[in-house]
């Protein structure tokens, strides 16, 4: 979501309207409320401590700030490192950020939080990962060590930390330097209650195992341990065990070795142990005031873990060697001054045991390669600080804070005005605070406290921290920031909180009133040689190398700077490197004094605002435009106010810009145009373009919905649609599909019984005529059967007995007679021997037709045919074929030889036209007469026999056709064995004689009627003038004679076409004979029609 979006109160505070110290209170305690802990003043990000967990961080909200620009989202840390990290990358800016506030506010969280962005966006590998993960690691470090609860924070940093990451020119990180500020030493001998000392001593006795306290020789009861305050030795979620293990295993990742790890708790016992060192007080023989040890076990164990003599320790405590370039001169301590001794050991111990793991963990993480390299450098240092007694810590702590103030005051005006500059808009000078006067109060070389301090400290005589307060008291007496009971007293003011050893300076957060005791002392952190030389001379590595001083060698009687020279330097070093980076500011606040979540006390939060400089802030930032945004940003967000740039500008971003405001017609000192960005001078504007946007968007959503809605349901439909008809489609389909289906079997079924039905219809007849006649078939079959089986079996077996069987049947009557006579015949017969083999010579067919008639049918049957073959199978098979032989030779024999021929031209006939000429049946019981006109009797039809002079075989009157006109006129036609003559019809005249050589063929009519043609062979004379087309009354007889006769004169079987359509061939030509079957009531009657020059069309039965 946008800074502008939906935000709760104001994103940014530059829009804060009207801007005031209340109305900037009530946007942040709204925000705070909703959870909105973020808001931004510009580029600053305003940080109050929720002191819950929100979910607002982690991997997804990384990658999620990642995407997006400053603005974009909501405010955010992530965004303002994000903002550091890509300036870094894409513009190679070294960068820092300061992260400021007071005690408790969130710095150290909020630097982690940075310190997480970073490692977690930039690339990854094997070996940045170990680099990110040292740097991040080493954090647990130096939080155990320089971090305790104070009454305003459980984890309150106790020392100042500016970390410089290092990158490669693709951002990956290299390693880095971190820097550590004066840590709060005093707190390992002394705290105040409800406070603690630093977390490690708590976690080393609480995580360590027996074995290893034992070897450091501690007891887990820390309420054994003097600088240890056992009331407040627990604290609230936090889990010292834990940690411990946590903290060693950081110690492991950032390098340090485990002979490092041992000794860095071995000097932690030293140091604790030290504590319980106690003194009392001892008179010398000389009666001077000295001390010793009260109990020798403590000296004994930390000497043992130092690896010195006890004595060498024990000396070094109560005693103090004063050198002078001529003797040495020992001087016991008094108990005050070992004990003050002792105490400073301790404090020295842990400060330089600190700094030596800063050091260690630089050297692990530092950048080998002098390559070029960009910096990002996140400074989390003490907060500006205002306790009810304030010290020299507190004093340099609230100087350092001046300083960062004075960063950023100069750098935010310096960086409004660049931009002013780079965008072209004309600067104007704005007035704000500038704390340099606080600075210089402070810091200045020869007339600064801190130069002062180090006057006093340095000077020979008489000099406590009084005589430093006096000076301080003489020289700032009409400084404006400064006052003491003295000042005010010359101003007539009293004060009764401001102590006679007090001084107060104005700071720009507010005042604060320091008590001068121990300034000298904290300034000098004397640590007497003795001690150095004894820690030096011990056997332990890491004391030889904290305390290089005690090496005699080295011995210089120069002074070491003072602690208050040494901070100055450093903060002076901080502000260069900070001045040479581009900054970001977070600016942490604590929302109450409780460590409370959703409290929100404005009065605190107020204050901090106000020494923040937040108005101040704001004012400077809005002084020329209160907002500005790069031109496609602004372009982006806001072209939908206007129809020429929505949906989409297609020229430069300013241009669209221009003619977007132009439309919209601002006031035109309302907008400034700069070279990259666009300008809005106050935050009206901007919410009125904020509101206009919201109202269209409202209607583009609305659009959007709309036309989306439609679509959807559009689509929907279509989809239904398409669905629906597929399946109607499909449904339809196997419908019909099933009802064709159901048809078709239908039909077939229909079909079936219709073509059944009709084909039995049609057959039904056929069936029963055919029935009737395979019945009647069977039944004579069986008749017959039964009559000759009867007979067989019964045949008498004597020759003189006559007895036969009577027929079963009436029928068979006259059958079982001429059966009797035949047996009777054969029987009695002398040649049955003689008979054997003869029977070829009497053919089967003949004998049948000789028999059958007569015998078994006695008319005419068209079953006399099967019945026949049937009996005479029987017959045979019954009687023996020799029997049938027998009869057949002796009928045979007593037939004449006339009968014989005539039985002969019989057999030639059936042979002819059996089953082709339909008058053949007819003619079958018809005995041959061969002549029919009484030839022997007339005389003048002897003459034409002379003709031919040979025998005569058939003499007959025949009808011939005219091949004129088809008429037919009457001719007598005789024929001999050689030739056939034709005579007119009183047979006085021939008319032609024929050869029977010269007969080549003759077609005959199938039907009744006797028609049929002579073809004659072309070379004749006859043949000359054409065939001949006759009709006879006894055709059938006729061409069976004439049939032999040819075979017998010229051996030659003479071809006799049955046919109803031939050619016959004339002098004038071809003729073509058609015979049609005329009516029966038509009678015998041939007609003959010509049809055309060669077509004759016949018409008879
Ligand atoms: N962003 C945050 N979310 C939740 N708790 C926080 C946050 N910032 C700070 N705190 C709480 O406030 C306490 C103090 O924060 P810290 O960073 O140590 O303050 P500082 O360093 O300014 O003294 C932390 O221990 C933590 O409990
Ligand atoms: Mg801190």
């Amino acid at each position: 979501m946008s800074l502008l979006e939906g935000s709760v109160g104001v994103g940014d505070m530059v829009l804060l309207e009207p801007l005031n110290e209340e109305s900037l209170l009530k946007n942040l305690d709204k925000r705070f409320q909703q959870k909105e802990i973020y808001t931004y003043i510009g580029n600053v990000v305003i940080s109050v401590n929720p002191y819950e967990q929100l979910p607002i961080f982690g991997p997804e909200f990384i990658d999620k700030y990642k995407e997006y620009n400053f603005y974009e989202l909501k405010p955010h840390i992530y965004a303002l490192a994000n903002e550091a990290y890509q300036s870094l990358k894409d513009h190679d800016r070294d960068q820092c950020i300061i992260i400021t506030g007071e005690s408790g506010s969130g710095k150290t969280e909020a630097s982690k939080l940075v310190m997480s962005y970073v490692a977690a966006v930039c690339e990854k590998g094997k070996e940045v990962n170990s680099v990110k993960e040292q740097l991040l690691q080493s954090n647990p470090v130096l939080e155990a060590f320089g971090n305790a609860k104070t009454t305003r924070n459980n984890n309150s940093s106790r020392f100042g930390k500016y970390m410089d990451i290092e990158f490669d020119f693709k951002g990956s990180p290299l390693g880095g330097v971190i820097t550590n500020y004066l840590l709060e030493k005093s707190r390992v001998v002394k705290h105040i209650k409800g406070e603690r000392n630093f977390h490690i001593f708590y976690q080393l006795l609480a995580g360590a195992d027996n074995q290893l306290l034992k070897a450091l020789r501690l007891e887990r009861d820390g309420s054994h341990y003097s600088y240890l305050n056992y009331e407040a030795s627990r604290v609230d979620g936090m889990d010292d065990a834990a940690n411990f293990r946590m903290v060693q295993n950081a110690m492991g990742i950032t390098g340090f070795s485990t002979e490092e790890i041992q000794q860095i708790l071995e000097v932690i016992a030293m140091v604790l142990k030290l504590g319980n060192v106690e003194l009392g007080d001892e008179f010398q023989a000389n009666g001077v005031a000295g001390s010793s040890i009260r109990d020798e076990k403590v000296v004994k164990e930390i000497s043992d873990l130092m690896g010195l003599q006890p004595e060498v320790l024990e000396r070094a405590l109560c005693s103090r060697t004063m050198e002078t370039n001529k003797e040495k001169v020992v001087t016991t301590l008094t108990k005050i001054q070992a004990c003050y001794a002792r105490d400073a050991l301790a404090k020295n111990i842990y400060s330089r045991l600190f700094n030596w793991i800063v050091n260690r963990i630089n050297e692990n993480i530092k950048v080998s390669d002098s390559a070029k390299k960009k910096v990002m450098g996140v400074l989390d240092i003490y907060g500006f600080e205002i306790l009810e007694d304030n010290s020299f810590e507190q004093f340099v702590i609230n100087y350092c804070n001046e300083k960062l103030q004075q960063v950023f005051i100069g750098m935010t005006l310096r960086e409004e005005q660049e931009e002013y500059m780079k965008e072209g808009i004309p600067w104007d000078k704005i007035e704000y605070f500038d704390n340099s006067i606080i600075c210089n109060l402070i810091e200045h070389n020869q007339q600064g406290i801190l130069a002062m301090l180090d006057e006093e400290c340095l000077r020979p005589g008489m000099v406590s921290d009084s005589t430093f307060l006096a000076k301080l008291n003489q020289i700032f007496s009409k400084h404006n920031y400064y006052e003491s009971r003295v000042t005010q007293n010359a101003q007539h003011q009293h004060d009764p909180n401001l102590g006679l050893s007090c001084f107060r300076i104005q700071h720009y957060a507010g005042k604060v009133t320091y008590n001068v005791n121990g300034f000298l002392d904290k300034n000098n952190d004397l640590l007497f040689r003795d001690l150095s030389q004894a820690l030096w001379s011990s056997r332990h590595p890491l004391l030889q190398i904290m305390f290089p001083e005690g090496d005699p060698k080295q011995v210089s009687l120069k002074r070491p700077p003072t602690a208050g020279t040494q901070f100055k330097n450093s903060i002076a070093t901080l502000m260069k490197n900070l001045y040479s980076k581009n900054p970001n500011y977070i600016r942490c606040i604590k929302p109450n004094e409780h460590q409370r979540k959703g409290l929100f006390s404005s009065e605190l939060v107020g204050t901090q605002a106000r020494y923040l400089g937040l108005l101040e802030n704001i004012r400077v930032r809005r002084a020329g435009y209160a907002y500005r945004q790069v031109y496609s940003a602004f372009l982006n967000r806001y072209r939908m106010l206007s129809r020429s740039t929505w949906p989409q500008w297609r020229g430069q971003a300013r241009e669209g810009v221009e003619k977007l405001l132009e439309e919209l017609s601002l006031d035109s000192g309302e907008v400034a145009f700069g070279r990259t960005k666009i300008f809005i001078r106050s935050p009206k504007t901007l919410f009125y373009l904020e509101e206009k946007r919201r109202l269209r968007i409202y209607e583009l959503v609305t659009l959007v919905q709309k036309m989306y809605r439609g679509w959807r349901c559009r689509t929907n439909y279509q989809l239904m649609r398409k669905s629906q008809i597929l399946i109607s489609a499909w449904f339809r389909g196997n419908m019909q599909k099933k009802r064709y289906g159901k048809i078709k079997a239908s039909t077939l079924l229909i079909q079936a019984f219709v073509r059944g039905w009709k084909i039995r219809k049609e057959y039904r007849r056929y069936f029963r005529s055919g029935a009737a006649l395979y019945l009647s078939n069977f039944i004579y079959r069986r008749m017959v059967q039964k009559f000759l089986l009867g007979l067989r079996n019964n045949l008498p077996s004597k020759i003189t007995d006559h007895s036969w069987l009577p027929p079963p049947y009436k029928v068979f009557t006259r059958a079982n007679q001429e059966l009797k006579k035949i047996f009777h015949h054969c029987r009695v017969s002398k040649l049955l021997e003689g008979v054997k083999g003869g029977e070829g010579l009497f053919p089967s067919n003949l004998f049948c037709i000789q028999v059958s008639p007569p015998l078994l049918f006695p008319t005419p049957h068209p079953l006399s045919k099967h019945i026949w073959s049937l009996v005479l199978t029987l017959s045979i098979s019954t009687l023996g074929s020799f029997f049938l032989s027998v009869q057949c030779k002796k009928y045979l024999d007593q037939l004449s030889p006339e009968k014989k021929e005539i039985l002969k031209e019989k057999l030639c006939a059936s042979e002819l036209f059996k089953d082709k000429k339909a008058s053949y049946p007819q003619s079958v019981p018809v005995p041959f007469r061969g002549d029919y006109v009484m030839f022997h009797e007339k005389h003048i039809l002897q003459k034409l026999q002379h003709e031919a002079d040979e025998p005569m075989l058939m003499a007959e009157t025949v009808n011939k056709v005219n091949r004129a006109n088809g008429k037919m006129a009457p001719r007598i036609l005789l024929l001999t064995k050689g030739h056939v003559i034709l005579a007119d019809s009183k047979g006085s005249k021939v008319k032609t004689v024929i050869g029977l050589e010269h007969v080549s063929e003759v077609s005959v009519s199938s039907l009744q009627n006797g028609l049929f043609a002579l073809h004659l062979n072309e070379i004749s004379s006859v043949g000359s003038k054409g065939d001949f087309l006759l009709v006879s009354e006894h055709a059938i007889e006729l061409l069976t004679k004439l049939y032999q006769a040819t075979l017998d004169k010229v051996k030659r079987q003479l071809p006799i076409t049955v046919t109803e359509e031939f050619t016959v061939k004339f002098k004038e030509g071809n003729m073509t004979v058609k015979v049609i079957q005329s009516p029966k009531k038509a009678g015998n009657k041939i007609t003959c029609k010509k049809k055309g020059s060669n077509h004759l069309e016949v018409s008879a039965q």
